[in-house]
């Protein structure tokens, strides 16, 4: 199994260019289930997760095909793919491909919106949390669905159509809001959308349905409004840059100190996790086409996060911050409000030498002086970004095992770290 390793004590210097986003990849690519036509997306990244979705697809009846340059491109390995789902072949998502990635569960709503049924098992994905399904179904319910549980399946079905409604979610939540904002596309009537999400993944979702023929407005805030159409069409689309990405990179040269360039990408996307980055003594700042992030000397300063669905602090920052703070002057709190099991980062991050202690949701980071790389074991994808950011400066070698985890979210880790003076490989064993 591969492991990163990485010897610490370099800094960050250069460019880093941002790849598209996973998290809005995923539903853009989902969303091509909604027409017989051809949704066609730019800057597509290369990740396991896109990889397995492909598969799902595949599955429904969605021919894939990639496009556009490949080999000669140096900066950034993106693609250009487009999706047809001309018939759907089977509107059943089994187990053994849904069980591997949370999103898949998605399909649902594209599904039960264009063919009036889906089956579609409950979903796996990282271990962060128990993540029920729960607000996906008082939508679709809402919608006029009719929903039942059944041997580990949710077995959905509209057979006259589903209905424009005005609903409120209990709990803002990211993927059930896609889902419902899908599935209303070919409602009829017009469904209103309270405490939705307001994720740019979310008004990426809306802009490219809109470019399909959707009639949404309103994404990007709480309330979102769809006019029900009776069908839509193809488009072509390019997927926005990776927040989550971003941060990290933006994190990590906090840790070494440097000065790089995170090219393609725009502050927008993640203000207050910049502003958090700034409070620590980083110098952030917007350049043409990206954000230039540059310590160079001067301590880390602690700053208390907690986090918070947009536009607050994102969860998924919050390992990574956590590591940043493992070397800060001081002491720190980081709350995590969305997953209720999210610090598994913690007691790998202890391996290396950092000061943490748990109570409840709230991690207290007693910054220490120094670092000692360690083997340490991935657990979730963004997890595994922390303890990559705190080998960066961990004195000797730190080995980051159980890969795979970052292959789930990150295209060309170690290359793009590479580039930039970082001393880090991938290693077969
Ligand atoms: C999305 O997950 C992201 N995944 C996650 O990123 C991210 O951490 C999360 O949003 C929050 O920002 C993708 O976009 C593919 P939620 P999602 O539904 O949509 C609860 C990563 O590392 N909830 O917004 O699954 C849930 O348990 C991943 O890239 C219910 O209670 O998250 C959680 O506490 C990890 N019932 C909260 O809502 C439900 O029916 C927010 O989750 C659904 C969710």
């Amino acid at each position: 199994m591969d492991r990163i390793k990485i010897i610490g004590g370099n800094e960050l210097n250069g460019i880093i260019p941002i790849s598209g986003a996973k998290n809005a990849a995923l539903p853009l690519m989902i969303a091509s289930l909604l027409t017989d036509d051809t949704l066609t997306l730019e800057n597509l990244p290369r990740l396991a997760d896109v990889e397995q979705l492909t598969r799902i697809l595949g599955n429904h009846g969605v021919d894939v095909s990639v496009s556009g340059r490949r080999e000669k491109q140096s900066q950034s390995y993106a693609r250009t793919v487009s999706f047809t789902a001309r018939h759907i072949v089977d509107t059943t998502a089994p187990y053994e491909l849904v069980s591997k990635m949370r999103a898949s569960f998605w399909v649902i709503g594209p599904l039960l919106a264009r063919m009036g049924t889906a089956k579609v098992s409950l979903p796996g994905g990282c271990a962060i949390g128990t993540r029920p399904v729960d607000l996906f179904i008082d939508g679709l319910e809402a919608l006029g669905a009719d929903i039942e549980i059944e041997n580990g399946y949710v077995i959905a079905n509209a057979k006259s159509g589903l209905k424009g409604a005005d609903f409120e979610f209990s709990k803002v939540s990211v993927g059930a809001t896609h889902v419902m904002m899908m599935a209303a596309t070919l409602a009829k009537g017009t469904t209103r959308i309270s405490n939705a999400a307001r994720e740019p993944e979310v008004s990426d979702l809306a802009k490219c349905l809109n470019a399909m023929g959707a009639k949404i407005s309103g994404a990007g805030t709480s309330v979102i409004t769809i006019e029900g159409v009776t069908s839509l069409s193809g488009a072509r689309h390019r997927v926005l840059p990776d927040r989550i990405e971003t941060g990290t990179y933006a994190m990590a040269v906090a840790m070494t100190g440097g000065d790089v360039v995170l090219a393609g990408t725009s502050s927008d996307l993640l203000n207050s996790a910049l502003d958090t980055l700034r409070t620590t003594g980083t110098e952030v700042t917007s350049v043409e086409n990206g954000i230039r992030v540059r310590r160079q000397g001067g301590d880390i300063q602690p700053v208390d996060v907690s986090t918070d669905p947009f536009p607050g602090f994102p969860t998924d920052l919050q390992a990574q911050f956590m590591g940043l703070m493992t070397m800060a002057n001081g002491v720190s709190k980081i709350t995590e409000t969305i997953f209720e099991n999210r610090f598994m980062h913690v007691q790998e991050l202890a391996r290396l030498g950092a000061n943490i202690s748990l109570d409840g949701q709230t991690a207290t980071v007693t910054g220490v002086k120094e670092l000692k790389g360690a083997p340490v074991m991935a657990t979730d994808l963004r997890a595994s970004s922390a303890l990559v950011i705190a080998g960066l400066v961990a004195d000797g070698e730190t080995n980051v095992n159980r890969v795979y985890h970052l292959d789930r979210g990150f295209e060309q880790l170690e290359e793009k770290l590479t580039r930039c003076g970082a001393n880090v490989s991938r290693v077969s064993d």
